[in-house]
């Protein structure tokens, strides 16, 4: 019988990082982390499981009995492998609630599990971006969120027209299927799921989801009427409730901050998640090749109270590294990123080995990156290898230069070759390389 052979394949939906796309993903979230940093946000994590229960009150129909990656462990206990980050950041805050220094400035990168199709933009493992401002009731949180979304976009060199976040409230939304429509919780439920779907599809297979929901024809003018209304007109339709105070007070923040162009208020954002409370919104790529939402988030103000311990109302977004990766590809604003080492230490000759290490020691001792060659090769292959990955300085010492206390310094970026003195050598090598 022959052996089937292993595939090298990774599971599907997940990636392999090779050390250049890894080099790419660090690139991505250092910069996500110098924009957060700049607001005081301070870095946190959890465990990659959790209790299945932890998913199953608020996460939502679709991850929940979709695509949840659960099992029974050795003990009995229902396990899930994390979704998203939000309920285990509740958790965590509802943990130690009353001892925490409030407001509360968190952001978090894990990687999350989702049993979905894969296809563009979605992956079955992802990593997402988590930033969080919990403990601020007013919008002014919200304004800060959506500063760091925008202040992170533009960090990566995108223009306001390159991409828009759209806003909604979830409060309105229940407004308007409450006590403007009159929807029991199924319908309810129904609705909203068309809602969800209404940019995606023909406007007349949007008036079949709400019919098929059970909506009356003077229901679904109703409807059609608040979905098309600016947002100055909503207040007439459903009169003036919290959510269209939240979404005035917040509109009229961005708009003195200057961050109004880049900001629409839109009706059909819905957020699949239950715990949102309050504003949602979603950023969206503006390029035609790349519709997705690369951020969604908004406002939830009962999450953390579901632990029973303390209330603490929270407002964050989570952005995935896939959809992040294919805008900065189709804006051409993802450059080169190469491994970064200052120099190679070659090997003059076999019986050098010794020499080499300590010449490579005291190098990085004195803080450069040094890579340094273990085999003897002839030079020639040594540079060649150097200029391969892109190091600019190749050192080496002979047992000529070594007489002399020299070493012999080849610049691949110029070509010139330079014999420098071991004890100059330090400053030299940090002026070529300044
Ligand atoms: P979400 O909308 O489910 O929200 O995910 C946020 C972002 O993660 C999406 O816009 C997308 O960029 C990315 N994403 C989600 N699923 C996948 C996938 N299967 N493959 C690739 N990327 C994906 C949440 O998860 C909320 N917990 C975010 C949040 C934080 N709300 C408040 N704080």
């Amino acid at each position: 019988m022959t052996e089937s052979k292993l595939s090298t394949q990774p599971y599907k939906g997940t990636r392999d990082f090779y050390p250049d796309e890894m080099q790419q993903r660090r690139w991505m979230f250092d910069h996500l982390r110098q924009v957060i940093g700049s607001y005081g946000y301070q870095e946190y994590d959890g465990p990659m499981l959790e209790p299945f229960e932890l998913y199953a009150a608020k996460t939502g129909d679709e991850i929940v009995n979709e695509q949840l990656y659960s099992f029974v462990d050795r003990g009995d206990r229902k396990v899930a492998m994390r979704p998203e980050m939000t309920p285990t950041l509740a958790r965590m805050v509802a943990a130690k609630g009353q001892h925490l220094q409030k407001p509360l400035r968190w952001f978090s990168i894990p990687n999350l599990w989702r049993y979905e199709r894969p296809q563009r933009g979605r992956l079955r493992e992802h990593w997402q971006l988590n930033v969080d401002l919990l403990g601020v009731e007013g919008v002014e949180a919200e304004v800060e969120i959506i500063q760091v979304a925008i202040d992170m976009m533009r960090g990566f060199g995108a223009s306001p027209v390159d991409f828009e976040i759209q806003i909604n409230h979830r409060q309105l939304m229940n407004d308007v299927f409450e006590q403007v429509l009159k929807l029991d919780a199924s319908q309810t439920k129904a609705v909203a799921r068309a809602i969800d779907k209404r940019a995606k599809i023909a406007p007349e297979a949007f008036q079949t989801l709400l019919s098929e929901a059970g909506c009356s024809p003077e229901q679904i003018a109703e409807l059609e009427n608040f979905l098309t209304a600016p947002l100055l007109e909503i207040g007439k339709i459903c009169g003036e409730s919290q959510g269209y105070k939240d979404l005035i007070r917040f509109f009229d923040t961005v708009n003195a901050l200057g961050l109004g162009p880049v900001c629409r208020f839109n009706t059909s954002i819905m957020r699949g998640l239950d715990y949102y409370t309050g504003i949602v919104f979603e950023l969206f790529d503006k390029h035609p090749d790349n519709r997705r939402a690369l951020f969604g988030g908004g406002r939830y103000d009962n999450l953390v109270g579901m632990f029973g311990q303390t209330q603490m109302p929270g407002v964050g977004f989570g952005m995935g590294d896939v959809t992040l990766m294919d805008f900065l590809k189709v804006h051409g604003l993802l450059p080169e990123v190469k491994a970064h080492v200052d120099i190679l230490v070659g090997l003059f000759d076999a019986e050098m080995i010794v020499q080499n290490q300590q010449l490579a020691r005291h190098l990085r001792s004195a803080g450069f990156k040094v890579e340094s060659v273990l085999k003897h090769q002839k030079l020639g292959k040594q540079f060649e290898l150097a200029d391969k990955r892109g190091i600019p300085l190749v050192v080496l010492q002979g047992p000529d230069e070594a007489l002399l206390e020299q070493v012999s310094v080849k610049d691949l970026r110029t070509g010139a070759q330079e014999n420098v003195h071991m004890e100059n050598l330090i400053d030299w090598l940090q002026a070529q390389l300044a």
